[in-house]
């Protein structure tokens, strides 16, 4: 089994908060890797000497020195919120979109066409074509969501193919009303509750509803959740993404783990937020794409919400999957600083998540990193659009 010792790190971040740093930033740092974890965290003057054969993992063989030169290395991005398993695109909303039309909940019943004639294998490849790119970009753990098939067949189809590339799959059945159910919303409502949440459970750890106008009402919304639970499903929620609503509230009194968009609350949804467990999931690809006001991060930092960013790379309101993109975002137009916007995308992706394996550099995590092409975690932010990852590791194995 190899180890290996990332030395000479300009900048660490650890997400380990110490005194009013909640990065736990470290400089001139180093992390010591072995089967999978993180094993040793420290100064890199301190580091373990790999050449005394006392050290654990030179006792176990092959031990790998990589000098990060002064570059920065922070956990692995987790990306808590995409919807990766679809057929075809939607170029041309997009196109009309630049052009002044509004987007709307309704254009997800293209895809869903587009899904339902697509095999097997041609969902496959174009899963496996995303996991690479989200790996190259830095992100080592994601989300998938099914809510492209609609059908009790096709929604399990989904979440099937969603588990052979990651353990975090979540079921959204109700992501809208398919069209062959248009006038008969409530016995889709029932479907979703029943045979479809049957079949998609054995696949999926959370169930997630779009409560939204054109989209699902809060009492359907309500119901949905309700029934995922009781199959052991855990909770998130698509809410205030493209107006005021109950979405948040619902969250909150549910217990979900996340409520996701949040571009659209009033003070009572913060407050809500900030008195519960929920995390506000910010999605600024969104607001990008739809030229809809980005969320006011920063009020709900202030406020005392856990904020998470995720890229909700989908084929209809953000074809992106960068989460690099996100904190650039997130600090040019939603108040977050730049330590907020790169804890938000790791340690909080993590919390939405609720997994304490992940999302921060510490003894017994995960050994999942990111090395930098820049010194600092700022240049994230500060070199938009600018390819600056250097090195991943996913479970202590290089990626790249
Ligand atoms: O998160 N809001 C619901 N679902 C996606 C949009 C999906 C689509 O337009 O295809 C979202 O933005
Ligand atoms: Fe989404």
């Amino acid at each position: 089994m190899t180890a290996t010792l990332i030395t000479n790190i300009g900048e660490l971040t650890t997400n380990v908060a110490r005194d009013d740093d909640p990065c736990g930033t470290l400089q001139g740092a180093a992390v010591l890797v072995s089967r999978g974890r993180v094993a040793w965290v420290g100064l890199a003057a301190d580091a373990p000497r790999l050449t005394d054969a006392e050290t654990p993992p030179a006792a176990e063989g092959r031990i790998e020195v990589v000098d990060a030169a002064g570059r920065a290395v922070i956990p692995g991005f987790v990306d808590s919120h995409t919807h990766l398993v679809f057929g075809g695109d939607r170029a041309d909303e997009f196109e009309a979109r630049m052009a002044g039309q509004a987007y709307a909940a309704g254009g997800i019943r293209r895809t869903v066409a587009a899904t339902r004639a697509a095999s097997d294998d041609e969902l496959r490849r174009r899963l496996a074509g995303f996991v690479r790119e989200l790996h190259a970009q830095g992100t080592t753990t994601f989300e998938v969501k099914t809510g492209y098939g609609l059908t009790v067949a096709d929604e399990e189809r989904l979440a099937r193919l969603a588990a052979e590339v990651t353990p975090e799959v979540t079921f959204l059945g109700a992501h809208v009303v398919p069209p062959e159910f248009a006038d008969r919303r409530d016995e889709y409502v029932e479907l979703v509750c029943g045979d479809m949440l049957r079949a998609c459970a054995p696949h999926t750890r959370w169930v997630d509803v779009f409560c939204e106008t054109g989209a699902f009402t809060p009492d359907e919304a309500r119901r949905v959740l309700t029934a995922g639970i009781a199959h052991g499903l855990a909770a998130r929620v698509h809410g205030n993404q493209l107006g005021p609503g109950a979405g948040v509230r619902l969250a909150v009194a549910l217990g979900a783990a996340s409520v996701d968009h949040c571009t659209y609350l009033d003070d009572t949804d913060a407050a809500a937020l900030a008195a519960s467990d929920t995390v506000a999931t910010l999605l600024p690809g969104v607001e990008f794409s739809t030229r809809q006001p980005y969320p006011d991060a920063r009020r709900l930092i202030d406020a005392g919400v856990t904020v998470a960013l995720a890229s909700d790379c989908n084929p209809g309101s953000s074809f992106t999957s960068s989460m690099s993109f996100m904190i650039a975002l997130a600090v040019r137009e939603m108040g977050m600083t730049p330590a907020e916007a790169v804890w938000a995308a790791t340690a909080g992706g993590a919390r939405a998540l609720r997994r304490d394996d992940i999302g921060a550099i510490a003894p017994g995590r995960r050994a999942d990193l990111v090395m930098l092409d820049a010194p600092t975690r700022t240049h994230l932010a500060y070199r938009p659009g600018v390819p600056l990852v250097a090195g991943v590791w996913k479970d202590g194995a290089r990626l790249d």
